[in-house]
């Protein structure tokens, strides 16, 4: 969603939130803008990128000073047009010269509007954001951080806010509820951003603002206090990446580069936990729960997107390892269905981000009613990991591309190890959780060969990159891993694709089948292989064309199939982890192919904080 920078301290504000805004814009960027404060403030606002923004802002000159606030917008209430990019002002018949960036939904505006209507306020945009910078305005009496705790105390809804006000230019307000909010603390100085990437390259201390908290920033000095202004304690801690993790290096795109970074991030995901040896898993996050894990009735995992793919292998590993019964759901529509939690049940939200505002929810909801609240979360200190009861990190490193990648591998692999923890204090063997261990522990090496055909996937894709519908197939393990691939084509490349249950096609989207619509199959070698080929052929015989992702060796495979994709052998709870890469790669270069912006497409943002 959208994305937050401010500075206060010493340096030039410009140059600091302009690259912060960059680093940010994986959140969002439909449009962009700024405000520096220096004597009177400074506004500029653009649709499109912040390039376009960065060109404005040179253009007009006149942007020195060194507090300032800058945001890319992903646009939620009011279209995407200058007058609705953030920041937005106080009425400026009030004179205070108030500025605001905002990240979040201030679900009661129109009331609020209507109050500050009657008193006389006129709006410039269609945005919720508006609203609240007057309201602010509206409230303040020479003190910008009691102003804004006023006008919080207001509003239901979710933010994190930073303002200044041109009669206090050496203070700097942040605030949150619901949406993430860091302040890094530097020499004299303080960068304020909604996630660390904009943090990184100036300072690696930075502390976590919780929700319902306002903080008062001056050059050389912070407080924080409740809405309701009593102290609260901030935690400074030393931040888990640094710079050259959010670099691009070499690679074209982020995306392309966190898909190559898989090997390395999975071993990363295992190190410390898997002990060959004694056949078992070490998972310090949960062990305090591990009794409660092992009589579990019943575990529903919930996330959305790439998240809830991950979570529907985990239903799978999970009934089949660890033998307790396992649902799945799109955390958006759990929290609102009115779910059972009976007794002994475990809910697991899945989120790259640990922000998705519907996930955070679910968990919520799911803590409410009594369920043993857990998280597979990679960003460490997120609103998910500080909800939950117990956890597991995915510890795969930042992700920047929006199209998800090794959070994905993440997930499964930390699912996995889960469902083995569970399984081995159940009645799994040691024998067999070594086997499956020795397995898993030879995956990243077999990514790697994976990637080594990514010019082969590139020449395959080429053929059908005319194709506008495209369907992903496979069963069992491999169900999810073919939605996971429509996803990824769809999301970055905008071509059509559907995945399902292979058999499911017979039910009705064969009639979609004709002449040369390409069709991938995850076709490896396990329980259903052969039902899987059965499908192939009633697709070939309707004149498909059968990409198929298929196990090392299987030569015979070449005859059903117009393309081939080979993954080596692998236990089959542990193909998800290899037959998504080809996928993933198959979708990044159809994007490439097709002139589309990888990294950040359109419409969507990293980070879904609203609902
Ligand atoms: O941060 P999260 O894992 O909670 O995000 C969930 C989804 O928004 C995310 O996976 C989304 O579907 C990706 N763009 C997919 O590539």
């Amino acid at each position: 969603m959208c994305g937050i920078v401010a500075y206060i301290g010493r340096k030039q504000a410009k140059p600091i939130l302009l690259e912060g805004l960059k680093r940010l814009e994986y959140r969002g960027y439909d449009s962009a803008g700024i405000a520096i404060l220096n004597g009177s403030i400074k506004v500029a606002k653009a649709v499109g990128r912040v390039s376009v923004l960065e060109e404005l802002v040179d253009r007009q000159g006149g942007f020195e000073g060194s507090l300032g606030i800058a945001h890319t917008r992903w646009a939620t209430h009011g279209g995407v047009t200058d007058r609705n990019a953030h920041p937005h002002c106080d009425d400026p018949k009030l004179g205070h010269g108030i500025a605001l960036i905002h990240n979040g939904i201030i679900e009661n505006y129109s009331v609020l509007k209507k109050y500050l209507e009657e008193k006389g306020h006129s709006f410039s945009s269609e945005t919720d954001t508006e609203v609240l910078a007057h309201l602010i305005g509206e409230l303040y009496r020479g003190d910008l951080e009691k102003a804004v705790q006023a006008a919080l105390r207001e509003v239901t809804g979710a933010y994190a806010i930073a303002v200044v006000c041109n009669k206090e230019p050496d203070v700097l307000v942040v605030a949150r509820k619901g949406s993430p909010l860091m302040v890094g603390v530097g020499k004299d100085e303080y960068i304020v951003a909604s996630d660390q990437s904009a943090i990184v390259a100036h300072t690696t201390q930075a502390f976590t603002l919780q929700d319902y908290t306002v903080a008062k920033l001056t050059r050389d000095s912070f407080q924080t206090n409740t809405v309701d202004n009593v102290p609260v304690t901030a935690e400074v801690r030393e931040l888990e990446y640094d710079l050259g993790q959010i670099e691009l290096g070499t690679f074209d795109h982020y995306m392309l580069k966190e898909i190559y970074e898989q090997p390395h991030a999975l071993r990363m995901s295992m190190k410390g936990r898997i002990d060959l040896r004694a056949g078992q898993i070490v998972l310090g996050g949960v062990s305090t729960f591990a009794r409660e894990l092992a009589r579990a009735r019943r575990i529903v995992f919930v996330g959305q997107g790439t998240a809830l793919h991950a979570g529907m292998v985990a239903e799978y590993v999970m009934e089949d390892l660890a033998k307790i019964p396992t649902d799945v759901d799109f955390a958006s529509e759990f929290r609102y269905r009115n779910p059972m939690v009976e007794e002994g049940t475990v809910v697991v939200a899945i989120s790259q981000s640990g922000e998705t505002a519907d996930t955070l929810a679910a968990l919520q909801e799911a803590k409410q009613r009594g369920a043993l609240a857990l998280g597979l979360v990679n960003v460490v200190g997120s609103s998910i990991s500080r909800e939950t009861d117990a956890g597991i990190y995915l510890r795969v490193g930042p992700e920047i591309g929006v199209a998800s990648t090794k959070a994905f591998l993440g997930q499964v692999a930390v699912a996995t190890m889960l469902a083995l923890f569970i399984g081995r204090r159940r009645f799994l063997s040691a024998d067999y959780v070594r086997e499956l261990l020795e397995a898993m522990h030879r995956i990243p090496d077999h990514i790697e060969k994976v990637l080594q055909q990514s010019d082969e996937i590139k020449k395959a894709t080429a053929k059908y990159i005319d194709r506008e519908n495209w369907l992903f197939l496979g069963r069992g393990y491999n169900y999810p891993v073919a939605l996971e691939g429509a996803l990824k084509l769809k999301e970055i490349s905008y071509i059509h694709a559907e995945g399902m249950p292979a058999a499911e096609m017979k039910h009705g989207p064969i009639a979609l089948i004709d002449n040369g619509m390409p069709v991938v199959f995850l076709a490896t070698r396990n329980s259903q292989y052969e039902k899987v080929l059965s499908n192939i052929e009633e697709v070939r015989s309707r004149g498909g064309h059968v990409i198929a992702v298929a196990t090392e060796g299987d030569e015979s495979i070449r005859k059903h199939v117009q393309e081939v994709f080979w993954v080596p052998d692998v236990p089959e709870p542990l193909q998800p982890m290899l037959t998504v890469v080809p996928l993933q790669l198959l979708a990044y270069h159809a994007a490439v192919m097709r002139g589309k912006d990888v990294d950040k497409p359109r419409n969507l943002a990293k980070s879904v904080t609203v609902e």
